[in-house]
């Protein structure tokens, strides 16, 4: 263990420069991280982005090719799983099946030699945080599913580490069950306060779950921040077309001043409220939300960012409307435009239909200008 230059502002946990390659393919590239003290922290990006890969390495199952883990300041590369104070969370929740749920929660606590009436303390702490006094002398094939993520939980919080690492923790649950015990899970996390890295691959359980968010693609990090950052001001294509849906327009940058610019696409020019410090002529993408899309049969007052298409799609959700709006470029190609509409009130329509001729417009604080 060897003790680094660590700044009092530092991050809890920090990875610098960490790499993995297996047969010399990187599976983690160059990934420097700084995670705050009780913070929940998502690991987000799809299928073999290498999410687990950096678990498994804070955990300290899969031993880095190069770069370095501090854990307050402290080396713990060279440290065994067990000497690490981290629990790591499985996703098959791996449970004892013989034993009764108090005795899989107390399963570390026996193997570490805690005392016996201090464990049957933390046990029981364990059991009523996750609210499982009810089932400690149950099995767990005698459980629903988000029961036995509970008891999986209680049993990595029993040993009470300073950090706590959940790779999928909800991804044996259906949707809905899903969704309900995302909050369960965030509020038992922050009544304990313990530091906590997820990984998923759901970004809507990230934006529910997560303090900070991490995107991945390719074994890298593409952005760090908060879900809002991520989403409203995403730094590069693959970011913003990863997280919710974006239409995403190509174009030059035309003009760059310090309050707007301007990109030419082949639907035509888009006005932007801020300026890029970019260079003119460069290729960029412009980035617009389709909540951020008004759309009417009739034409607005406005003339700035306004189209004109033919609604080809529409879809109905209850709570709002989807619109596939097709533009003709001058080129004589087509391409769609993906529009929604919040019902505030309840829906009567405007009578937009399928075939209708539309205008759609934004406001030039909506898009974000894409230099990556
Ligand atoms: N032990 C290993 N040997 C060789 N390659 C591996 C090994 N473990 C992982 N990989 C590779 O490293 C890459 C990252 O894998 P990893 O399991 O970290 O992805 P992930 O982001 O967790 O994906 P998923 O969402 O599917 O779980 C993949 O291409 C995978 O095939
Ligand atoms: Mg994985």
């Amino acid at each position: 263990m060897s003790v680094t230059a660590h700044k009092p502002g530092d991050g809890f946990l920090q990875t610098r420069d960490l790499v993995k390659r297996f047969d010399g393919e990187p599976a983690v590239d160059d990934v420097t991280l700084s995670i705050n003290k009780g913070e929940i922290f998502a690991l987000l990006g799809s299928s073999g982005c290498g999410k687990s890969t950096l678990l498994r390495m804070l955990a300290g199952f899969e031993a880095p090719t190069s770069g370095s883990v501090l854990l307050d300041g402290v080396d713990i590369v060279a440290l065994a799983p067990n000497e690490r104070p981290i629990n790591m969370m499985f996703q098959s929740y791996a449970m004892f099946a013989e034993l009764y749920v108090c005795d899989n929660i107390a399963f570390g606590l026996r193997r570490e030699g805690m005392a016996k009436p201090e464990m049957t303390v933390r046990v029981e702490e364990m059991l009523r945080l996750t609210q499982l006094e009810a089932f400690a002398k149950r099995k767990p094939h005698q459980l629903s599913g988000g029961q036995q993520q509970r008891v999986a939980l209680a049993r990595s919080l029993a040993k009470k580490p300073q950090l706590l690492l959940l790779d999928e923790p909800l991804g044996a649950l259906d949707k809905k069950l899903r969704e309900r015990t995302q909050f369960e899970l965030v509020n038992i996390l922050e009544s304990v306060g313990v530091t906590c890295v997820m990984v998923t691959h759901d970004q809507d359980e990230a934006m529910a779950m997560a303090s900070r968010i991490a995107v991945m693609s390719h074994g890298r990090v593409l952005q760090v921040g908060t879900p809002q950052e991520i989403y409203e001001h995403p730094n590069c294509r693959f970011v913003a077309d990863f997280i919710g849906n974006v239409n995403l327009l190509e174009g030059e940058l035309t003009l760059d001043e310090a309050d707007q610019c301007e990109v030419t696409t082949a639907c035509g020019v888009v006005h932007v409220g801020h300026g890029v410090s970019g260079s003119l002529g460069m290729a960029v993408a412009v980035a617009v939300r389709p909540e951020k899309i008004h759309i009417s049969k009739t034409r607005p007052a406005t003339g700035v960012n306004l189209f004109e298409g033919k609604v080809r799609e529409i879809a109905y959700f209850g709570s709002y409307n989807s619109f596939i709006v097709e533009v003709k470029r001058p080129a004589s190609d087509a391409r769609d435009f993906r529009i929604t509409e919040t019902n505030t009130t309840r829906y009567e329509g405007e009578g937009i239909t399928w075939g209708d001729r539309v205008f759609f417009w934004w406001d030039d604080s909506a898009p974000i200008v894409l230099m990556r």
